[in-house]
């Protein structure tokens, strides 16, 4: 009675490197907070390297942390990764956050041939700690940001500007409202009018 869908669970294993490997598909974390992964894996990966990679394409994505094949805790700028190979699960923390952290990573795991991985979607919600325009009618202001923002001292990465950001962004809503939105509205009606008259 069982066998079937024990097989049908199993079975799926096998065809590709990918369901070797699970974890959840979107993870999100808070500007300045921190967030946690745990991918499981076939007990079989127990003593390979288990690593956290960044980049949409799996094949190319830039690996961030690594373990050494032991359950040792291994920490790099933010990001830290331990493998539990009682749970068959390893941990990925990333600290600090920032809002371009917000990317495509993969939980991977080394091996001789393509390497098992799963994709795991970072979303960075902004800190509402630091002052963000809100769009008014007028000229955006420039709001002045706390200067006690911690650098910790990582390298390449870049930490982003509230002011610069918020200008930004209102410049972006700015093109939004008066540029694409009228744009839209007309290949709207456009389509409408077609519709309405011409069939
Ligand atoms: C692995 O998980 C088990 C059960 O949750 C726990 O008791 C053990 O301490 C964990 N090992 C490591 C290295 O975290």
């Amino acid at each position: 009675m069982w066998l079937l869908p024990a097989l049908l669970l199993f079975l799926p294993g096998f065809s590709t490197a990918k369901d070797q490997i699970t974890g959840p598909s979107m993870v999100s974390g808070q500007e300045r907070g921190s967030l946690t992964v745990r991918c499981r894996y076939d007990p079989h990966w127990k003593g390979h390297k288990k690593y956290w990679c960044r980049g949409a394409d799996w094949g190319t994505c830039a690996t961030l942390v690594q373990t050494d094949t032991s359950e040792k805790l291994v920490e790099k700028n933010r990001v830290s990764i331990r493998d539990n190979q009682t749970d068959f699960i390893f941990v990925v923390t990333m600290e600090d956050l920032r809002t371009s952290d917000a990317s495509i990573y993969w939980c991977g795991i080394e091996r001789i041939g393509n390497d098992p991985g799963f994709k795991v979607n970072v979303n960075i919600d902004p800190d509402p700690q630091i002052p963000v325009l809100t769009v008014t009618t007028t000229a955006p202001v420039l709001t002045s940001t706390p200067s006690t923002r911690e650098n910790t001292g990582n390298h390449g990465e870049t930490q982003t500007n509230p002011p610069t950001w918020s200008l930004l962004s209102s410049i972006y809503f700015l093109i939004l409202v008066f540029l694409e939105l009228p744009l839209l509205l007309s290949m709207l009606s456009a389509v409408l009018w077609k519709h309405l008259f011409n069939v």
